[in-house]
């Protein structure tokens, strides 16, 4: 393919021997499995994914890696930038565009709403999409919980039964580890079970400080140290494949984290020996976080040729059915018959179509969907304290919240 091809139009994208740098947080054996998955389909079109993966769930460690990268001028071909951090760095210019792949595939027709407009900065797509997580997962040890003679919780009187029963039989109830990216994941569960989806997004999209300060944000603030009583000694230090990998060998009954726990347990074929649920009174929410990567432009024109590539690779129906299946996520695209997708992926599938609809979905503040940077930051920071020291009166972490982000505001 050449450069005049592109100025012409869409034109097959064939295959050019190209190696694209791909900077992502995905270390853990399921999302490994996921990237290999795309490596091997990318190479099947001569496209060398060269792999540079910075460990950390939630990016923290990515997003260093990444800045100070750009900031040398050695930016790679492509990176995991997600939420609306994507138009903050096309603002800044560094972004390529493809509308070229993104028209001539109809992508905002085939797109879920939510997933099209994010991918855009002024009329140009700007990022590719990869798949949809949802945050409000509660995964239970199948044959722990049989033993309980329980059924999965749906409420949270039933949940701290389930976690008593678990505790007498000498298994973790919940784990969990000490790291700020999962306590604000465990975290803004709470806010959505304890105040839906208006007050999650008072909270964290409006900052409002009525919400902030009101008692159904103390209520969830209080129900993060109770499940923190639920905890084991252990949880400083803990990743969070580290935690799932107990709960599968029913150490932990069970695990409140996003569904690329589910892309863990099919990478250790240990899919049935732990069930998904939602996070109690959360049945009907969608938390999501969508993947996705941008593309670094000033690249020769060949290099252009492999993102154009890469991108239009990542929407074809095969291969987000494949990926997604392996990373535990959903499709983006709005046409994925549900009989494709495991039981879990379809409800997940499901309520993220009728929550788009409704106006109801919750974008992740701890997987930067709805906050700058610096908001996350204090909500993170703020959270992950108050977790060392749960008995602190809940009043005043509502007040340090609101002086904080009034600080940042200024
Ligand atoms: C990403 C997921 C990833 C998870 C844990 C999230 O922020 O969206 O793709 O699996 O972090 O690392």
């Amino acid at each position: 393919m050449t450069l005049l091809c592109l100025l012409q139009g869409f034109c097959s994208l064939a295959s050019y021997g190209e190696d694209l740098e791909v900077l992502h947080w995905w270390t853990s054996d399921g999302e490994r499995a996921a990237a290999l998955y795309l490596q091997d389909t990318l190479a099947e079109q001569g496209i060398t994914w060269v792999d540079a993966a910075i460990p950390g769930g939630g990016g923290e460690g990515a997003m260093a890696v990444l800045k100070s990268r750009v900031l040398q001028g050695a930016a790679p071909a492509a990176a995991q930038i997600i939420g609306p951090d994507i138009q903050n760095w096309a603002a800044l210019g560094f972004l390529g565009h493809f509308n070229i792949v993104a028209l001539a595939h109809d992508w905002p027709n085939i797109l879920h709403p939510t997933v099209n407009q994010l991918l855009q900065y002024q009329g140009q797509y700007v990022a590719v999409p990869f798949g949809i997580h949802r945050i409000n997962g509660l995964w239970v040890n199948r044959a722990l919980l049989a033993e309980t003679g329980l059924a999965v919780p749906q409420h949270w009187d039933e949940f701290f039964t389930l976690a008593e029963k678990f505790r007498a039989m000498g298994v973790i109830a919940l784990v969990h580890g000490n790291e700020p990216w999962q306590n604000a994941t465990l975290f803004e569960t709470l806010v959505l079970s304890v105040g839906g989806p208006s007050l999650y997004r008072a909270v964290f999209e409006q900052l409002d400080e009525t919400a902030i300060l009101s008692d159904s944000f103390a209520q969830a603030l209080s129900l993060l140290s109770q499940l923190k009583g639920l905890m084991d000694p252990e949880i400083n230090g803990r990743t969070w494949p580290q935690a799932t990998r107990l709960l599968a060998d029913g150490q932990a009954g069970m695990q409140i984290m996003g569904d690329w726990v589910g892309g863990e347990l099919t990478a250790w074929q240990a899919s049935d020996r732990v069930l998904c649920a939602s996070v109690p009174e959360t049945a009907e929410e969608h938390l999501y976080s969508i993947d996705t990567m941008v593309m670094f432009k000033n690249l020769a024109v060949s290099s252009y040729q492999g993102q154009l590539n890469f991108a239009e690779t990542m929407t074809r129906t095969d291969v987000q059915l494949n990926y997604n299946r392996l990373k535990g996520s959903v499709p983006v695209r709005l046409d994925i018959e549900p009989e494709a997708l495991s039981d879990c992926a379809q409800i997940s599938y499901r309520l993220f179509k009728a929550n788009q609809a409704q106006g109801t979905l919750a974008p992740s503040l701890a997987h930067s969907m709805v906050a700058t940077a610096e908001v996350e930051d204090v909500f993170v920071k703020v959270i992950h304290e108050f977790f060392q020291t749960p008995n602190r009166p809940v009043l005043q972490v509502q007040q340090e919240l609101v002086r904080n982000l009034k600080s940042i505001r200024k």
